[in-house]
Formats: C-alpha cells, structure tokens, sequence
C-alpha cells in the first residue's frame, strides 16, 4: 500500500513543488490548505505535472474541531509535512495576535492528534531567520539562535522549541526541521511557482513583475551594508531542490535513519549573493533590463547570512543543484506563463 503523507500548506508556494516531487516519488498526499494565500487550481496544475490530482480539503489547521474531525476522516497518514504558516515578516509586525495564534495553533493542533492517534513522523517548515544576524558566517545548526526580528521569526523559533519538547515528552514522536534559507525560483515546467498577492515583499517576485512591466523599478534596500558592494547578502536556494529535502526528510523518518528523534537541518546552497549579484545575474541570464535605484535599507533586515550546509549534505545525503542563474531563469519563465508574455 502507499504511504499517505499529509501536506498541510500544499497549495502554497514551497508545499505545492513538495507535493509534486512527493506523488513523483510514489506517495500518496493529501493536502489541508484553508487557501488564504494560494490558488485552488494548483491542484489541477500539480495533476497536469504529475498525472495525479492530491485529495484535499479546505480548512484552518488552527482550528481544533476542524483538525480533529480531518484526523477521524483520514485514519492511513503516516507523516506530516507542515508548511502551512503565515508568513509575511512586515505584516506580522503589525498583527503579532494573528501570527501567534495560526502559526502556534496549528502546529500544536497537528501534534496534539500525532499523539492521540500514533502518528509518529512529522516535518516542519522553519526558516533560516531563528538565526538572527549571526555573528559567525557561515551559520551550522547549533550556531545559538537569537532573538528573532518579527513575529513571523519568532513564531518559527517558537514552533521548533515545541518540537524540540514534544519530541523529549512523547519519544514515539519524531521530527525534522528545516531551516530554510531564501526560497526562489519555479519548477522547470512554469506550471507553478511563487504567486504573491498584491506588492511582493519578497526579492525575486519583485524583480520578475517589474521585468513583467508590472512595477516601475525595483527598490534595492540599502548598498551601505559591511558587504563587498554594499548590499545585503543572502543565501538564495531552488524551491525544487528545496522541496527534494523534503522527500529525503520523509524517507529517513520512514526507514528510521535519524540520529534523535529531533533533528534540524540548515536547507541552502551554502553560498551568498549580494542582491546588486543577484539583479546582475537576473539581467544576464534574461536579457531583461531591469531598472532599480537604491533606497534605504528595510527596517529588520539583517546584513548578511549563508549556511553551512555539511550536516544536510552528509547525513541527509542531499545537495543543491541548480545554479543562481537557471533558478531565475526558472522564475522569469514562470512570471512570463502567469502574465501571458511569449518568449
Ligand atoms: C524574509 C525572512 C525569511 C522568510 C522570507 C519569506 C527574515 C530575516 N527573513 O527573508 O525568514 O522566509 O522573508 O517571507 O525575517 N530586497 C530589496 N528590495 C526588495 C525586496 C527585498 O532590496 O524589493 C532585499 C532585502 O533587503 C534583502 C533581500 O532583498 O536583503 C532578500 O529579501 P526578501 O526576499 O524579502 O527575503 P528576506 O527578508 O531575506
């Protein structure tokens, strides 16, 4: 029989290219998504990639009644991957309730019936801001986490003390966290790809809709960071090659190859770009010119972050693959299908 894997989330950015790399490899998904920022017909573009259309159902996860009445309807999930989160830094400034309550809510709703009904595995959605501005470059799992910048930051580090004391009280339980860096790009087919509502806050939507003519210039925020030319560093990796730890995160809970019953894994490429590298890199791959000014830099940024990525190349057996350049190409081919723009 075929393993059922809930995605919660499975309809965002990151959980739809997770669900088609997971059903690529044999599993069978079922997603939970209340769709407050994606689109219901990414489950036909995931059919159209995959040649199988996810079960789904519709709700919010941090709702108890609703989460437990999903568990008593779907009795064959072996793991949970978690991604569904809000997750807009400068919103969650201005509504740390909001952030708090859905990001808490439904991971602790989600581990409450891990426990009651014995399902052992779960995958969690963190990010590489628990960090903070590291003192040390690159940054390895146990580099001490700081005080988050956000809401949003902190719900994650949060979310993994959870994890870390759920995993220690209930032993049957076990869970990896991955800590991604920056997430860009679209899966090579332009089927799905990162699609935010309204003015993207994010760096590459940005680009790419004002590559698109949808935005005048692109506003780069800051060029007197201690960085080579003075623009802020981040560490920029495929979301398919993200959504392929994933899987890997999946397999080694199922054959039971962890090393604890909570790990934690840095998921980059190791390597860090500037953002003038990055529109440099854009413009050269493209051919597109872009227009940009440099303006002031954006409250709670952080100067500069890459990881060390050893741990999850040695133990998880997993490396990023695609370059800087095909991962924007990737996302320029995506903003050109949802804009109708020809080649
Ligand atoms: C933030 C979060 C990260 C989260 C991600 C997705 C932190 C420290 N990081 O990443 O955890 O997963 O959002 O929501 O909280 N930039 C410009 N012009 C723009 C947009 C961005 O110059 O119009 C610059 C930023 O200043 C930054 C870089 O581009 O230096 C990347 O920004 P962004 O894509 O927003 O991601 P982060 O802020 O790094």
């Amino acid at each position: 029989m075929k393993k059922q894997i809930l995605v919660t989330g499975g309809t965002g950015y990151i959980g739809s290219h997770t669900v088609v790399e997971l059903q690529e490899k044999g599993y069978e998904v079922v997603i939970v998504d209340d769709l407050s920022n994606s689109s219901i017909d990414v489950l036909d573009a995931i059919g159209k990639i995959t040649g199988l259309r996810p079960a789904f159902e519709q709700f919010d996860l941090s709702d108890s009644i609703k989460t437990n009445t999903f568990f008593d309807k779907y009795t064959d999930i072996e793991a949970i991957i978690h991604f569904a989160a809000f997750k807009a830094v400068g919103e969650s400034v201005g509504k740390p309730l909001n952030y708090y309550r859905n990001n808490l809510n439904s991971l602790m709703n989600l581990l409450d019936n891990m426990k009651r009904r014995n399902i052992i595995n779960m995958v969690f959605s963190s990010s590489c801001t628990v960090y903070g501005q590291p003192d040390v470059l690159p940054v390895v799992e146990n580099t001490p986490r700081k005080q988050a910048e956000s809401p949003y930051g902190n719900t994650k580090s949060i979310c993994e003390d959870i994890l870390r004391d759920c995993c220690k009280a209930y032993p049957q339980i076990n869970c990896i966290a991955l800590r991604y860096f920056n997430p860009i790009g679209a899966h090579p087919s332009s089927l799905i790809g990162e699609l935010p509502l309204g003015v993207p806050n994010n760096l590459v939507p940005f680009i790419t809709q004002t590559a698109a003519g949808l935005r005048d210039e692109l506003s780069i925020f800051g060029d007197n960071y201690n960085t080579p030319d003075g623009t802020a560093i981040r560490d920029y990796i495929n979301v398919v090659d993200l959504a392929k730890a994933h899987v890997i995160a999946i397999n080694r809970l199922l054959n039971k190859k962890r090393t604890s019953n909570y790990e934690y894994f840095n998921i980059g490429t190791g390597e860090g770009y500037s953002v003038l590298q990055l529109v440099k890199t854009f413009i050269a791959v493209t051919g597109v010119n872009l227009a940009y000014k440099i303006v002031e830099r954006r409250a709670g940024d952080i100067e500069k972050i890459w990881a060390d990525t050893s741990i999850a190349n040695n133990e998880l057996g997993w490396k990023a693959e695609t370059s800087l350049g095909d991962t924007l190409l990737s996302a320029w081919n995506w903003e050109k299908k949802v804009r109708g723009l020809g080649n």
